[in-house]
């Protein structure tokens, strides 16, 4: 049997494709207030302002192409069952042809319905005031906003409960539940963290087989991935 691997990513990984991260130098959040435009008041208050920071990053992702880190994950398939958990909302995983993707925070190019949250669209262009679901009400975009439940969370734990082998990629491990993550995987199952920058939360301080590789992702996902090609997949 395959030996199985949880994948963490976070806004770090497409860093590289284009996509800005939120809270490096130059991030997101330097520029927007998050409670303006990620948070189910900042809609109620001020819908346009919310849709068109949507729409500007959705025209941004669908340009992105994914780069060598995310391509390392698809070669990793090769050998280990692996399961990539994303914090991103971008599908530069799916583009590079990675196959079980699992995204936490909601996806960019999917909308739904305000009224009915099983109402979900596939959705390329700009999303509008008076853009409705068949519902006949108004479309959001797909997207956990601040003070808003992960309802993908409870996916997510089994697959780091059952790892052998965690990776995290490029966050900065600071928005919960995501980062908690860490808290349910085997307390000696080797945790591979790869940032510039990594922040080593109180979850992976305690971890006793954590591996920090400060690099980014375009570089130290692929050393890894040949690492972990080498020790072979099978339990
Ligand atoms: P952050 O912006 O908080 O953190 C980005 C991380 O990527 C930092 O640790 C950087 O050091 C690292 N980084 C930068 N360039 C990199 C590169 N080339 N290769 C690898 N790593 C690099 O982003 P997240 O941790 O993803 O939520 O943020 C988590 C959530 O907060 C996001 O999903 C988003 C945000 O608010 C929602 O919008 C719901």
């Amino acid at each position: 049997m395959k030996k199985k691997i949880a994948v963490l990513t976070g806004a770090g990984i497409s860093a590289e494709s284009g996509i800005r991260t939120f809270r490096d130098a130059g991030g997101l959040w330097e520029e927007h207030d998050i409670m303006e435009v990620a948070s189910p008041s900042g809609w109620q208050n001020n819908p346009e302002l919310v849709l068109e920071f949507y729409n500007r990053r959705r025209r941004q992702v669908l340009k992105a192409t994914p780069n060598a880190g995310h391509k390392a994950l698809v070669a990793l398939e090769e050998v280990y069952d692996v399961t990539i958990i994303t914090q991103n909302v971008d599908s530069l995983h799916e583009k590079a042809g990675s196959t079980k993707v699992l995204h936490l925070h909601g996806e960019l190019l999917k909308v739904r319905s305000v009224a009915n949250p099983e109402l979900i669209y596939p959705w390329e262009k700009d999303l509008s005031m008076g853009d409705c679901a068949e519902d006949g009400a108004q479309l959001r975009p797909h997207i956990v906003w601040f003070g808003e439940s992960v309802p993908m969370i409870d996916k997510a734990i089994p697959y780091f409960a059952e790892a052998d082998i965690v990776l995290v990629i490029g966050t900065s491990m600071q928005v919960y539940p995501a980062a908690g993550l860490i808290r349910y995987t085997l307390p000696y199952a080797p945790i591979f963290y790869i940032d510039p920058h990594p922040n080593i939360s109180h979850e992976l301080a305690l971890r006793p087989a954590l591996r920090t590789i400060r690099s980014k992702a375009s570089k130290g996902v692929p050393e890894v991935v040949k690492q972990l090609m080498k020790d072979g997949g099978d339990s």
